[in-house]
């Protein structure tokens, strides 16, 4: 972790936790991770919960924030089941994911489309978290390096034009959701290799710019991925779900922090 970038954690809850169980869970994790200043936390429910989850905060007085899953790239128009980013924000939310692999591989979502909403995220002041990440067979024909290029090809564009407010995750897709987290040294290569592209572009995109690692990210091994120099912060998954096991992760992050910046 590098003292000049705030450490961000965020919980990406997927398609879980709607209605009752986003508040509960919300409000735990409002009070697991209150007097935590040095991290910023993040959390994704669902479209349904996102004002439940907002009206949870507020009354907790918590500064967590809260991102969507997705969005559509157009203010409004004839999209059936689609969602704007000016009716995210009237729900609460400040941050996006953009680009998840499950996004990408389930549903088709090209890199041209996951450019264009980053671009209309930031356009109406959404935060966007792009996320980015070869698949397994791409990783043993050794392209991991050019699919990365591919996806940020145009997406660092937009992000360079507001430097520090979007952020990229690195996801491995061999890594989400099966337990099989990358080792800190591929990490180490692609985190750094992106933090090259961004400095391309410039020193102000690259040194505010957060990267964060997500694919597996628990408890036990949150730490030794916080180690590596550029990573940011982590995107979480299936442990999200957890406060307990969250708000520790939370907790991780800002003891790291508070020695980094200890120099
Ligand atoms: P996981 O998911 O932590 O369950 O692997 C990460 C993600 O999809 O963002």
């Amino acid at each position: 972790m590098n003292p000049l970038r705030r450490p961000l954690i965020a919980g990406n809850w997927k398609m879980n936790a709607g209605g009752q169980q986003s508040c509960l869970l919300a409000g735990d994790i409002a009070r697991g991770a209150s007097g935590v200043r040095r991290v910023q936390v993040v959390v994704a429910p669902p479209f349904t919960a996102l004002a439940a989850v907002a009206q949870e905060f507020a009354e907790a007085q918590s500064t967590i924030g809260i991102a969507a899953q997705n969005m559509h790239p157009s203010e409004s128009g004839a999209f059936t089941g689609e969602i704007s980013a000016s009716m995210l924000h009237d729900s609460g939310a400040t941050w996006v994911i953009l680009g998840h692999s499950e996004r990408r591989h389930l549903f088709g979502e090209s890199d041209e489309l996951i450019a264009h909403k980053v671009r209309s995220a930031l356009a109406a002041d959404l935060r966007p978290i792009v996320c980015v990440g070869e698949t397994q067979a791409e990783r043993e024909s050794e392209r991991t390096l050019e699919v990365i290029d591919r996806q940020l090809a145009d997406v660092i564009g937009p992000l360079s034009q507001q430097p520090g407010t979007g952020v990229i995750a690195y996801e491995p897709v061999w890594a989400i959701g099966t337990g099989q987290v990358a080792r800190p040294e591929d990490a180490a290569l692609v985190h750094s290799h992106i933090r090259g592209l961004l400095a391309a572009v410039s020193e102000e995109l690259a040194a505010t710019t957060r990267i964060l690692y997500g694919g597996s990210v628990k408890p036990d091994n949150i730490a030794a991925m916080l180690a590596v120099a550029d990573v940011d912060g982590a995107l979480i998954g299936g442990a999200a779900l957890d406060a307990s096991g969250f708000c520790a992760m939370i907790r991780t992050a800002q003891e790291l922090a508070e020695r980094a910046e200890e120099g």
